[in-house]
């Protein structure tokens, strides 16, 4: 890339990727997935590798997430709440194995896989047992106050049950909508003439931030908690599945479908068997966690700037959804290119509407036949602008 052009593009990868952050945190509105927000990053960070000189102090790559909003009291975390490195494929999901094996000097690797529920991180600060406060994530460093909300939260304990709990303990997890909750919601906002939520994450993030906690109280929001921050009295946990286990028995809510698993080959079977089972269960998820098991192990492998070497999170491939063709349009290119565009009953597609999708050419158009009326089916790879796969016969 010519110098010029490589400093545009990263102002305008800058650019895009500030304005699709506050559409998402901030509004709770997306405007595109999460897969093409990553690429976009991946994209911006693999700039300012190779061109140093073009990183900025101000660019998205060097904070942990986007900025709490002014609503709510802001919240200092304890221990920052960092973000998780995402793996694409199977080639670097073992990249990734090879590289935790190399800095450990271990032929295999014990890791922890969990779910990767599609909610909204928060930590929960617990002194001498009594829940005190919530926080959602914000930045990584300062989150929101939502107290009075996540207490609304039924499956959240307000005291930890043990005769002797931690003098202090944050810990942190995903708040969630299941989907049959998800649906009632969106039922809900429909018959009162309001705008249905895209996807679950967006509901859960929109009902926790109600300034009337009434309002977040007649949503059924759940919590499943993954991790912890600070953990101080008491004998802490020396291994991700003890840790699990011991939130488990101070009555907090554990995902149950976590496994310890053995190496490469563990974690992708576990990836397998629950890519399988996904639309089975009873909330969404976008992939699956992976965890080196032992802390010590953790604090050998330390972190980088935005995320810890020792996890990684396996994305699921983009998903498809059906619906109907309402027009086409055609669009005319720069360069005089025509490209057919079909308008679309908006549909949710891996979690983001979708009301426009791509023919690419005259020809694709003639070759599938798409025609106004039909029914087609709507996909989202890491591609910007969705595509039509074809027409449901
Ligand atoms: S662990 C140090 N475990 O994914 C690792 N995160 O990009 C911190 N998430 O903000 C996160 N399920 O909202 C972890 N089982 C899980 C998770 C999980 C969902 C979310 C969480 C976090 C984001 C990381």
């Amino acid at each position: 890339m010519m110098e010029d052009a490589a400093s545009a593009r990263a102002a305008k990868l800058r650019a895009l990727l500030e304005h699709h952050s506050h559409r998402y945190y901030v509004l709770d509105d997306p405007e595109i997935s999460d897969a093409e927000y990553d690429r976009l990053f991946a994209e911006l960070v693999e700039l300012e590798r190779k061109r140093p000189d073009l990183a900025r102090p101000d660019s998205p790559t060097q904070r942990v997430g986007a900025r709490p909003s002014a609503a709510f009291a802001p919240v200092v975390h304890a221990q920052p709440m960092l973000s998780l490195a995402n793996v694409f494929s199977e080639q670097e999901l073992a990249d990734f194995d090879r590289r935790v094996r190399e800095r450990l000097g271990h032929d295999e690797v014990i890791y922890v896989a969990e779910p990767k529920l599609d909610g909204l991180a928060v930590s929960l600060r617990y002194e001498g047992g009594l829940l005190v406060r919530a926080a959602t994530r914000g930045d990584g460093t300062t989150g929101e106050d939502v107290t009075a909300n996540v207490r609304t939260i039924r499956s959240c304990p307000l005291r930890l049950r043990a005769s002797k709990p931690p003098r202090i303990l944050e810990v942190r997890g995903e708040v969630y909508l299941p989907r049959d909750g998800f649906l009632r919601l969106n039922e809900a906002q429909a018959a009162q003439g309001g705008k249905p939520f895209a996807n679950p994450r967006n509901a859960a993030a929109g009902s926790l931030r109600q300034l009337d906690p009434a309002v977040s109280a007649q949503r059924p929001l759940r919590l499943f908690c993954y991790g912890v921050g600070e953990w101080s009295g008491g004998a802490v946990p020396s291994s991700q599945e003890r840790l699990l286990a011991a939130l488990s028995d101070l009555g907090l809510p554990v995902n149950p479908e976590r496994r310890v698993v053995k190496g490469y080959t563990g974690c992708l079977q576990y990836y397998e068997d629950l890519g399988r089972r996904r639309a089975q269960l009873a909330y969404e998820i976008d992939g699956v966690v992976y965890k080196v098991n032992e802390v010590f192990e953790q604090r050998l492998l330390g972190e980088v700037s935005r995320s810890p070497r020792w996890a990684a999170a396996h994305k699921f491939p983009a998903e498809e959804a059906v619906t109907r063709v309402l027009r086409i349009d055609v669009q005319v290119g720069r360069t005089g290119a025509l490209t057919p565009v079909a308008v679309l009953v908006a549909v949710a597609v891996g979690g983001v509407m979708v009301s426009h999708a791509t023919l690419h050419n005259p020809d694709e158009l003639a070759r599938k036949d798409v025609r106004v009326g039909d029914l087609v089916r709507v996909r989202r790879a890491g591609d910007v602008i969705p595509e039509i796969v074809g027409v449901v016969l």
